[in-house]
């Protein structure tokens, strides 16, 4: 893994930026996977206003995103479908049938992940992941335990994961407590792999992920052994790394 250390989210934001726009600048059919949440908030800020400046455009670009809650609309204000549209794709040029996120509701679940697996596939496999990193390891929602071998399936979310992220719901009741995920598998099926880490909170997944063992019980372990991995980390998570 190539580590590259910044001092805050905002460097990491914008060295992320730059890796980003280098890569969907330089490739044909560039073929992105997306992460939600917190971290790649200020990549996504900072690529619309790329898009902005005619910097980087979107029209060749197909993106997958990593997972999407089960039982929220796309409408739903906390769906990832919803995160995508307000924080990225509603502001660059991107056609609507190069975006693939998964049908939280869809009448098949199963079918539904096959169905972005396959996907995927015909589009010759990803180019670039994006990652951010649970505190307790996962990638995606690939919880502790998953296993290595995982393709796009159906999860049940750790407690940790829903307590992490009722900060986006009303209460603790109104998160889901299933989604489907890209599986560690479709992850490692990258051909490249850009992990954004920010802040204390995850200062312990952070060291884990430099210093420990590779295990299923650690999911964002496995990324060592991927031979194409960058790794933004600022100082606030590398805080306990240096005790
Ligand atoms: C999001 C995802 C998750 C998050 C992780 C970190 O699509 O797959 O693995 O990347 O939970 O979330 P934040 O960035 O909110 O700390």
């Amino acid at each position: 893994m190539n580590v590259i250390k910044v001092k805050d989210y905002d460097e990491m934001s914008e060295k992320a930026t730059e890796f980003m726009v280098d890569r969907i600048n330089s490739l044909k059919n560039p073929v992105l996977g997306l992460a939600t949440g917190s971290t790649p908030e200020g990549l996504y800020q900072r690529i619309i206003e790329k898009h902005q400046q005619d910097e980087v455009s979107f029209k060749n670009v197909t993106t997958f995103n990593l997972d999407e809650y089960v039982g929220l609309e796309q409408n739903d204000p906390n769906s990832y479908y919803n995160f995508m549209n307000e924080k990225l794709f509603s502001q660059v040029d991107i056609a609507a049938d190069r975006v693939h996120i998964p049908n939280g509701v869809a009448a098949d679940l199963e079918k539904e992940c096959m169905e972005h697996e396959r996907a995927i596939e015909q589009a010759g496999g990803i180019d670039v992941q994006v990652l951010g990193i649970g505190g307790n390891g996962h990638i995606g929602f690939n919880e502790p335990g998953t296993s290595f071998d995982s393709k796009t399936h159906i999860v049940d979310l750790d407690e940790s994961t829903i307590q992490a992220n009722a900060r986006f719901f009303h209460s603790i009741e109104e998160v889901p407590t299933q989604a489907i995920s890209m599986g560690i598998e479709t992850i490692m099926n990258s051909k490249e792999i850009l992990l954004l880490v920010s802040g204390e909170t995850k200062a312990d997944a952070t060291a884990k992920l430099l210093h420990g063992d590779i295990s299923e019980d650690f999911p964002a372990s496995i990324l060592k052994k991927h031979e194409n991995v960058t790794v933004i980390v600022d100082e606030a998570a590398l805080e306990w790394c240096r005790g």
